[in-house]
């Protein structure tokens, strides 16, 4: 069987941001706007009147202190609470098209690849634009990659889910050289008027060169030495949006159709599910913890990947031994720990080993622990 290497890494940074401050003003603005509006039934007791944000309280439940995001005026007016992305017509480019396009040009670059190099399209991300034709087959057409490409969806775990399919690819030969892009526009799924959750998402994508170790150039190679997923179902993260929510008018409006989660579970039982698994990886491997060199979790909380790299560790982590970026780009799906890989992996040494690892709604966990060449 051949040998997959990880030979690129591409990011794509929305040019706009948002600070805690600029959302939670924006997001007090519509509570006391609304809360005015429902002043009598709010007295009378028939309607329950919100509660502010703050700042302080999303930096330390959740170590975000900003996010990018793809329009910043529409997601800030209090009156609308929602990205302004006009819809384009089938002649322009898509959106998650353009940003993987981005994203992919660095990627290849670092490769050392050309399209002509490339084989298959993967786009693995928590929304796809739309239906069909799929997304990677536009972004395959836009580059001018020949051979084939599909969508996949896995949520915030789709990166990982996506590399083990580029593995298994160009393991079987069916690819020699896969490009896997993750195109997340969160802030199309967020509620925005939901306090528990309306600091947590941002924008990105991310690109990832899988290639077969004999064809690979790159000064940047990192032998997947494995990988391994699980998915459990829960409905402790979700989104109903869908294309049968125009057959029922019943849901028309209803907060389900975007991003909703029981944040508190999710921790509670995701945590210990991830560190058992890159702990059962990793002996799977024949590998201990202290084998470890980096650890470039899935970023949607601080004390949450505090914790698991604790317990894969059985100490607590230096910084640098599990990097943070949810500080500045917020939860970015399946982009997250993809980010973290292509932003904190220079000073990797040959033979240092590190573990890719996502994990979100499904339940879904994905490792993937590979070794600087
Ligand atoms: N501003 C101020 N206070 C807020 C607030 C906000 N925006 N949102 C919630 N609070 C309040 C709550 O009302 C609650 O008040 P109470 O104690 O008086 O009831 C208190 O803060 C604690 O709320 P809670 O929701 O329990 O916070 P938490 O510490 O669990 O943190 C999350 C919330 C979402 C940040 C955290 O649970 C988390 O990150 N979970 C994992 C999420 C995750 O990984 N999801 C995957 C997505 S793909």
């Amino acid at each position: 069987m051949k040998q997959a290497v990880i030979s690129g890494t591409g990011l794509y940074t929305p040019s706009q941001s948002i600070s805690n401050d600029e959302l939670v003003e924006s997001f007090n603005s519509f509570v006391n706007s609304y809360n005015q509006e429902h002043q009598a039934d709010i007295e009378a007791g028939t309607v329950e009147a919100l509660a502010e944000s703050s700042s302080a309280f999303i930096e330390k439940a959740s170590g975000i202190k900003s996010r990018y995001v793809m329009d910043k005026a529409g997601i800030l007016d209090p009156a609308r609470m929602k990205p302004f992305l006009a819809e384009r017509s089938n002649d322009e480019p898509s959106i998650q098209c353009e940003m993987a396009i981005e994203a992919a040009k660095e990627a290849l670059a670092q490769a050392g690849k050309t399209v002509d190099d490339v084989d298959a399209v993967i786009v693995a991300c928590s929304n796809l634009q739309r239906a069909y034709p799929a997304m990677a087959v536009e972004v395959q057409t836009a580059l001018g990659i020949n051979g084939f490409a599909y969508d996949m969806n896995v949520a915030c775990s789709s990166a990982t889910f996506g590399i083990q399919a580029a593995v298994n690819a160009v393991q079987t030969g069916t690819a020699g050289c896969v490009l896997m892009l993750n195109p997340e526009i969160c802030s199309g799924h967020l509620n925005f008027r939901d306090r528990d959750s309306h600091f947590i998402f941002g924008d990105a994508c991310t690109a990832v060169i899988v290639e077969d170790a004999e064809t690979a150039t790159s000064e940047h190679q990192y032998k997947i030495l494995g990988t391994k997923l699980q998915t459990v179902f829960s409905n402790n993260i979700r989104n109903n949006a869908g294309f049968l929510n125009r057959c029922d008018e019943s849901g028309l409006g209803k907060t389900d159709k975007l991003f909703v989660q029981n944040g508190r579970k999710v921790f509670k039982e995701v945590c210990p599910m991830v560190a058992k698994q890159i702990t059962a990886h990793l002996e799977e491997l024949e590998l201990a913890a202290d084998n470890l060199k980096r650890m470039w979790l899935h970023q949607a909380n601080l004390s949450m990947n505090q914790l698991i790299a604790k317990r894969v560790l059985g100490r607590p982590a230096e910084v640098e031994e599990a990097p943070v970026i949810l500080d500045t780009y917020a939860n970015t799906s399946s982009a997250g720990s993809v980010i973290a890989y292509h932003l904190y992996k220079s000073d990797i040494k040959a033979g240092d080993i590190g573990v890719i690892c996502s994990f979100g709604a499904g339940y879904s966990i994905g490792s993937v622990i590979i070794e600087k060449l």
